[in-house]
């Protein structure tokens, strides 16, 4: 064990038996606390069937303990094509009721709670993510005959089976009149529901049976050879038939599948449609809607510089968000995204992006070396040296454990006493080194302002 690692742990330890209170109660009540001066910290919300009162307190401790302002809603949505449910105020999400024993009930009145929680945080930043299937859709291609589905090297659709054998989705290709399709479908329901904008959601944790490679082999493009590419486990696979809309108003999340194909030109296709799709989404969303995107680039599939400003007003995505599922992407990441003052003499000092890696054991890649508590905080404290956000916190006091965000486990008394540390000291770091980040745009008279 490296010699950081142990005082890190006898210094939490130390935390963990004598200040766990005062570390907690440290941040004053306004919510100025110096973990939220400058980084735009990043975390998930997957309760929807809590009460008002405890969906409130889950965003303030968040904001409070550990800076979090930009919130992703996972699968809160009813079905892949209707946001909400038609006529109840309370629905099983199709995700949670497809692919695992534990159907997830959704209250629109505790998305409602969250949302407007976020909305009078004290330091007037916080956003509503809600996370959207982009591919996906609940009818087949006979209903949507104008757009373009994946399809099976037979010509059939790529769709997904539920565990009891019903269709459960199918899938389309990312493309601009697939993304106006999905735009005038979710923005609504994401302004309606508070949202202030998309946000992508992970699915279930499936037998192997269900990983994407036995999908992807069935594919028309030729699969990935396996030690070459990455392909996401079934539950994050579907992020990619998933666009993540924010909702709460003003911002949208979408998802994506990854690269899929050892092929160039399936590749630069696949990666184009990404683009097109996105460009096309930004105009509507925010000319109809006033709403803003990020979009998953999985592994970095489909990311160009092009779709992001950084920080210099609108860009095409809001943010990068990368979700890693290797040390090679995920170094990757760091080489493009640093927007430390020291390390960036680029015009992207006020940029900011967010990275997520799950930390559990047997996930992403992970070192089997490295337990979960310090792949939290090591990969906290990194983003917090190059100005960006990890996301692994969330519904309170939870953390990640892999792609499937409900299956997070409450933080130990240890790992509380760790992160909060970590986000007090990345607090110092980021006034140190950070440039100022702007208000969120729903505090703002002016419309639209950009971190
Ligand atoms: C909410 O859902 C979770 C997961 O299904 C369940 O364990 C919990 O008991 C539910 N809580 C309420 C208040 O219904
Ligand atoms: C970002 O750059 C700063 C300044 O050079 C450096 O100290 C920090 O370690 C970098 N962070 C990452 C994650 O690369």
């Amino acid at each position: 064990m490296a010699l950081g690692r142990i005082i890190y742990r006898v210094l939490v330890l130390a935390a963990t038996v004598f200040f766990v209170d005062s570390v907690a109660n440290d941040a004053n009540e306004d919510g100025n606390s110096h973990t939220s001066a400058s980084v735009r910290n990043y975390g998930y919300l997957s309760l929807f069937n809590v009460s008002a009162e405890a969906a409130r307190d889950a965003v303030r401790q968040l904001h409070r303990d550990f800076g979090i302002v930009d919130f992703q809603f996972y699968d809160a949505f009813y079905t892949y094509s209707q946001p909400v449910h038609p006529t109840k105020d309370s629905w099983i999400s199709k995700p949670s009721g497809c692919f695992t024993k534990q159907p997830r009930v959704v209250h629109a009145a505790t998305i409602k709670a969250y949302t407007d929680e976020i909305r009078k945080l004290p330091s007037g930043r916080g956003r509503s993510w809600m996370y959207v299937q982009s591919v996906a859709a609940d009818e087949s291609f006979s209903h949507h005959s104008k757009f373009l589905p994946y399809s099976n090297r037979d010509g059939t659709q790529v769709s997904w089976n539920g565990l009891d054998g019903n269709r459960c989705l199918y899938t389309y290709l990312l493309s601009r009149s697939w993304a106006d399709h999905m735009v005038d479908l979710w923005a609504p329901a994401a302004v309606s529901l508070g949202f202030d904008g998309i946000l992508q959601a992970p699915l279930a944790p499936l037998e192997a049976s269900w990983m994407p490679a036995r999908a992807f082999s069935e594919l028309r493009w030729d699969p990935c050879v396996a030690s070459r590419c990455h392909v996401k486990p079934f539950g994050a696979m579907l992020d990619f038939f998933v666009s993540a809309i924010r909702s709460g108003g003003r911002w949208v999340h979408w998802d994506q599948l990854g690269r899929v194909s050892d092929d160039a030109e399936q590749n630069a296709l696949m990666a184009r449609g990404i683009r097109d799709f996105l460009h096309a989404a930004r105009q509507r969303l925010s000319s109809k809607f006033g709403l803003a995107q990020t979009f998953n680039f999985v592994d970095g599939f489909g990311w160009h510089e092009s779709l992001y400003s950084g920080g210099r007003g609108s860009g095409t995505v809001e943010f990068p968000y990368w979700e890693c599922w290797s040390d090679a992407t995920e170094w990757i990441f760091w080489s493009l995204f640093n927007f430390s003052q020291e390390a960036s003499d680029r015009s992207h000092a006020r940029g900011h992006a967010v990275f997520a890696r799950y930390p559990g054991p047997g996930c992403c890649g992970n070192p089997d070396s490295s337990p979960l508590d310090d792949l939290m905080w090591e990969r906290w404290m990194r983003a917090a040296s190059g100005c960006t956000s990890y996301l692994v916190l969330g519904d309170g006091d939870r953390h990640l454990v892999n792609e499937y965000f409900p299956s997070g486990k409450a933080m130990t008394d240890f790992e509380r006493a760790a992160m909060t540390m970590a986000a007090r000291e990345a607090g110092q770091i980021a006034s140190r080194q950070c440039a100022h980040v702007s208000r969120a745009p729903h505090s703002s008279s002016s419309g639209l302002q950009l971190v």
